[in-house]
Order: C-alpha cells, then structure tokens, then sequence
C-alpha cells in the first residue's frame, strides 16, 4: 500500500472511550486521519464525539448493515482503507470484510482465545474471567473474520487479576490498556 495518510472509518455503538482516544490519536497524525464514524445507535455518545471533532457520522439500522449497499458505499465514497471497531456489538457482513484492503480491527477486553465469541461483551467478559479465577486478563487487538472474536491477532497486552478484584474493578484496569495501545496499534496499520 502506497505510503499516504489512510483514510479510518470507526464504528461504534456505545458510550465510545476508544473512539475519543482514536480521534485525538489521529487529530493530527500522518500515517492516518478519521473520516467518518458509523454507529447503528442514533442516540451513541460517539456521534457527539465525532461532532466536536469536525468528523461525519452516519448512522443505520439492522437491515440497511445487513441486506443494503447504504453502508459499504458510504465507506466507499469517503475512500475509507481501514474500518475500526470500538464497542461496535453486530457482526460484520462477508461482503464488508472482503472490501477493506488493510481489513477490519477490532479490540475485545479479554486475552483471545479466552473469554471470546457471542454473549462475551462488556462486564460479561470480565465476571467470567473472575469466575474462572484467571491470574491475567488482557485485551487482544485482531483482525476480523467472519466468526465472532476469531480473526488473526494482532496484539495482545496483559494486567494481573487482584485476589479482590471486582468486575468494575478489572473492567476499569483493561480500559487502560485498550486506550494505550489501540491508537497505537491502528497507526501501525496505517502504515503499512
Ligand atoms: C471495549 O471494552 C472494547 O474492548 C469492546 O467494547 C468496549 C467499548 O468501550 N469491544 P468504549 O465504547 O470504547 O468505551
């Protein structure tokens, strides 16, 4: 891939803390700039985001993303290389996947393959990282297929579960490290 600034689509559906820090991380970045953010949520605090930051959003429902063309073109008129998802909770058509040259990335709050895959989500993840008493938890950083959480993994990082941890408690340390290093991350793809 030629060597310009990559065009970043994001999506999200949530309260998007990923989404701020990838905005900042790429306010003013060479490798890569974000062009658009998507959301299936109307009322998503990442389209306000995206509003402060000067960057277009577009929103759609369960079956323009699953049957329509609405979405791909959209990606495909702001010549969008690489789509990350931040808390984005549907699966990905076949059809997107095979459209996105750098491909689709997404993060997920546990270490992959462990504590992945459908219902596996939010404070999910990390009562049943508790519940199994795993010493470690992590993020996993990954490339996305058509399976849920089973794409190639690109990164992963770890942080100790503490003999009290609560779910919140966990939840708040793997935060973190999903802000430190999914900007990071993503830039590397950038530049690629
Ligand atoms: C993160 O924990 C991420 O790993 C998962 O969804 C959550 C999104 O959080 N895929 P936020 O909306 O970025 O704050």
């Amino acid at each position: 891939m030629e060597n310009r600034r990559k065009r970043i689509a994001i999506f999200a559906s949530g309260r998007g803390s990923n989404a701020a820090k990838i905005m900042e991380h790429f306010s003013d970045n060479v490798h890569g700039e974000v062009v658009l953010v998507c959301s299936n949520r109307s009322d998503a605090g990442v389209l306000d985001l995206a509003q402060a930051h000067s960057i277009p959003s577009f929103t759609f429902n369960r079956t323009e993303f699953n049957e329509g063309e609405a979405v791909i073109e959209r990606l495909k008129i702001e010549r969008v290389d690489l789509v990350v998802l931040a808390g984005f909770l549907w699966k990905i058509p076949e059809r997107m996947i095979e459209e996105f040259p750098l491909g689709i990335v997404n993060i997920h709050p546990s270490l992959l393959p462990k504590f992945g895959g459908h219902g596996m989500y939010g404070m999910h993840v990390h009562k049943a990282v508790i519940e199994a008493g795993e010493s470690h938890s992590g993020i996993t950083i990954h490339l996305v297929d058509d399976l849920y959480d089973h794409g190639a993994r690109l990164f992963q990082a770890r942080v100790r579960v503490e003999p009290n941890d609560t779910a919140e408690q966990l939840a708040a340390r793997v935060l973190e490290l999903e802000h430190r290093y999914y900007p990071k991350v993503i830039e590397g793809l950038c530049r690629l």
